[in-house]
């Protein structure tokens, strides 16, 4: 495992998701973790770690690619609540996450194909990480999108 790669200064856990896979899925409207010195953007509004985006009202159709690491599973619970937008995380398919938000909850989900190479804040693709990835879409309009993504993986509609 590369762990330069996996963790930047300040030891946050900053995997970035490859844009052309967000663009894929469509437009959002907020990224609700961003990097603070992000090398592209996926959201129109973005919130960094400086304004605490767990703590903020989300709006609009979300992207979330959360911080990984304990409390990672708050944030999947605030989009399940917000209920309009699309998250990667690993695919921990046993996890009390996934049980608690995910398996009764989304919409539907997309196991990848293959790993995901994600981008370090540098800007730099690195390396991959050591578990597969999973999209998860929540609300029907998402379901569809990440259906119609024509991202390679294998699509399930969970409702
Ligand atoms: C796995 S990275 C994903 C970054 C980006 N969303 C993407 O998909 O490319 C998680 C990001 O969350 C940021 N972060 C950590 N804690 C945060 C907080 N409380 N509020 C907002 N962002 C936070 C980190 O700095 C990191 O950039």
């Amino acid at each position: 495992m590369n762990t330069s790669f996996e963790r930047c200064e300040n030891t946050k856990v900053e995997w970035l998701t490859p844009p052309e896979l967000v663009k894929q899925l469509g437009e959002f409207d907020l990224d609700p973790c961003s990097p603070i010195d992000a090398p592209f953007y996926h959201a129109k509004n973005n919130f960094t770690s400086l304004d605490d985006g767990l703590r903020k009202d989300w709006f609009g159709r979300v992207y979330l690619n959360p911080p990984y690491g304990r409390g990672m599973e708050l944030w999947l619970e605030k989009l399940k609540f917000h209920g309009n937008g699309i998250a990667l995380i690993f695919a921990r398919t046993e996890t009390k996450c996934f049980f608690e938000h995910i398996w009764n909850d989304a919409d539907a989900i997309l196991f990848v194909k293959g790993r995901i190479k994600f981008y370090h804040v540098s800007g730099v693709q690195g390396g991959t990480p050591g578990a597969p990835s999973v999209f998860i879409a929540y609300g029907k309009a998402n379901a569809t999108a990440l259906k119609n993504s024509g991202i390679e993986g294998r699509f399930i509609f969970l409702k």
